[in-house]
């Protein structure tokens, strides 16, 4: 009998796996048990906070739905979404960032040049940009998913006021590979901070706040489908994402446009008689 102590539990964890079982399950559940066991060694980890930990996490499977999942702001706050995203980023194509829980599927179909601001009240916001390859060349047809929040800070799934897709659309660049809308520009705002994931913002004194930003899921077939964002770089939280999710080559400068200057070819409704803001994004793809 091999006796288990506090020094060879590992290897006794690591000695039950079966011959025949999956090798990459192995492998990755192997190191989990090897950190976390570290983890308690490293810390001296007590019983009452050990307990402390696993009510954090029977708190967070009680407060996610299919609307929020706390388990995601989780490893969102604590930078492993962010860290596991920057691993596989490919160099020359656009950064990916966290997708976030406010995606709704099933987004309405949004033509080149359409309008996402309906009639909300706020800065209107020119958005426009191609999507390309790691080489420059422009990609017909991607599907663009985009999304973000209403003026008031809140997207369509936490607010009983707005309509389910408000601020959400799928669009098909065209065929040299453009797309562009227009929106309102987006705000800052805070991530639910109301469960277990905000006690630790609050024990960490961390605010809750993320830069405002729009999101974009990118798809074309030969390309690795991109999750991402694009920032302002006139946020004051850029330096202080929440969940980590800015990266330099998602901060662009939105260029305050004058009066009488807006292009035709939008289907803005009326007319845009005083300034708006442009942001000219690209979207870079890394081949499958
Ligand atoms: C978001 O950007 O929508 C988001 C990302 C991570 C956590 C919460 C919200
Ligand atoms: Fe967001």
């Amino acid at each position: 009998m091999r006796s288990v102590t506090k020094d060879n539990i590992t290897e006794v964890f690591a000695a039950y796996f079966a011959e025949d079982s999956d090798p990459r399950v192995k492998e990755v559940l192997i190191a989990l048990a090897r950190h976390v066991h570290d983890f308690a060694r490293e810390t001296n980890l007590t019983h009452e906070e050990w307990r402390k930990g696993l009510e954090f996490l029977e708190w967070a499977g009680r407060i996610t739905t299919p609307e929020r999942n706390e388990f995601v702001l989780l490893s969102d706050v604590l930078g492993l979404s962010s860290l596991v995203d920057m691993q596989h980023s490919v160099a020359d194509a656009t950064s990916s960032s966290v997708l976030g829980p406010f995606h709704v599927s099933n987004p309405p179909a949004l033509e080149v040049g359409g309008d996402m601001k309906r009639d909300f009240e706020g800065e209107v916001l020119l958005v426009e940009g191609h999507v390309r390859d790691q080489d420059g060349q422009v990609i017909p047809h991607a599907q663009i998913d985009i999304w973000q929040t209403a003026p008031n800070g809140l997207y369509s799934s936490q607010d009983k006021d707005q309509d389910i897709h408000s601020f959400h659309g799928l669009m098909t660049a065209d065929a040299q590979g453009r797309y562009a809308f227009t929106t309102v520009r987006p705000v800052s705002y805070t991530v639910p901070d109301d469960g277990p994931v905000g006690e630790i913002l609050n024990a960490a004194g961390r605010h809750p706040w993320r830069p405002s930003h729009l999101h974009y899921i990118v798809s074309a077939p030969g390309f690795r489908s991109l999750v991402t964002e694009v920032f302002p770089d006139d946020d004051p939280y850029l330096d202080e994402d929440t969940v980590f999710g800015v990266r330099e080559d998602l901060v662009m400068t939105y260029v305050a446009q004058p009066a009488g200057t807006f292009p035709p070819g939008f289907k803005l409704s009326g007319t845009v008689e005083g300034g708006y803001s442009r942001v000219d994004f690209d979207l870079v793809l890394a081949r499958a």
